[in-house]
């Protein structure tokens, strides 16, 4: 996947950062010893943490340049390190991990997510929120552009729709022998955009990524041309010409 864009992802800052928030208001731990942010982008999530834990030690993790820059811009204080969730190990002593909206992007994110629990001490917490909107029409006409236009047999556009989430049982199932105790809910976020155009936006920064970096810029224009013309279609404008972006997320909170 070609290097995350930090400026395209802040421009929703506001409403991206509600679900660490909310993710985090659940964490049963006063001090912990080290705290690590995986796929930390540009540092909206790590204030959060390095807010609620001033003593502990804040790790942010993340595998792109552009996000670390701007998160070692924002956080000059933290230690960020560049590496892949996939093969990342905590150090002893890492007493909370939490993961805001990154792992739905690893294909192997259940046994990854067993294996990060297991490694972690007792009474520490893994804490993972993921996007649960595959099937939301948003979701739904990137893979239909994707499926429809020139591009629909390059292997990389064809490999970039994301799987659908497990179900809440199947997540309980796969960490409760490792947890002493786990919680698992939904939120269902109703986002106000400014116009259907800003949806388009809000996933040029995110789930729109596979599908548009193997594209050259004229396919990449005609592209979003196609999805937005759908999401235009589908997303009324209210009386004030603002849109409502339905955005389910599921959240996972497990204690070691
Ligand atoms: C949607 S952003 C989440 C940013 C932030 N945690 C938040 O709460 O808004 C996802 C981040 O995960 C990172 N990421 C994706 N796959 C990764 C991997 N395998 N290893 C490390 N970071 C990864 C991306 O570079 C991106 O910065």
């Amino acid at each position: 996947m070609e290097d995350w864009s930090a400026r395209q992802y802040l421009k929703f800052e506001d409403d991206r950062t509600r679900p660490p928030r909310d993710l985090l208001a659940q964490v049963p731990l006063q001090q912990p010893r080290r705290v690590v942010d995986l796929g930390c982008g540009p540092g909206n999530s790590t204030e959060l943490l390095v807010e609620r834990f001033p003593q502990s030690e804040i790790v942010g993790l993340d595998s792109s340049t552009d996000m670390l820059r701007k998160a070692r811009e924002r956080l000059p204080k933290c230690r960020f390190v560049q590496a892949d969730i996939a093969i990342w190990q905590p150090e002893p002593g890492t007493d909370l991990i939490f993961g805001n909206a990154v792992m739905q992007w690893l294909p192997d994110h259940p046994a990854i997510m067993r294996r990060l629990l297991e490694a972690m001490p007792q009474g520490g917490v893994l804490a993972i929120q993921m996007p649960d909107n595959t099937r939301e029409p948003a979701l739904r006409f990137q893979r239909e552009v994707g499926e429809s236009g020139p591009w629909k047999d390059n292997p990389e556009v064809k490999a970039a729709p994301r799987d659908d989430l497990l179900s809440p049982e199947a997540y309980y199932d796969l960490l409760k022998p490792a947890s002493s105790h786990i919680d698992i809910w939904h939120i269902v976020y109703n986002h106000v955009m400014a116009s259907p155009q800003a949806i388009t936006e809000w996933f040029k920064g995110s789930s729109l990524q596979p599908f548009l970096s193997p594209l050259d810029p004229a396919a990449r224009e005609k592209f979003l041309a196609a999805y937005t013309a759908k999401i235009v279609g589908a997303y009324k404008p209210r009386a004030d010409g603002k849109v409502l972006l339905r955005f389910p997320r599921l959240f996972i909170l497990a204690v070691r």
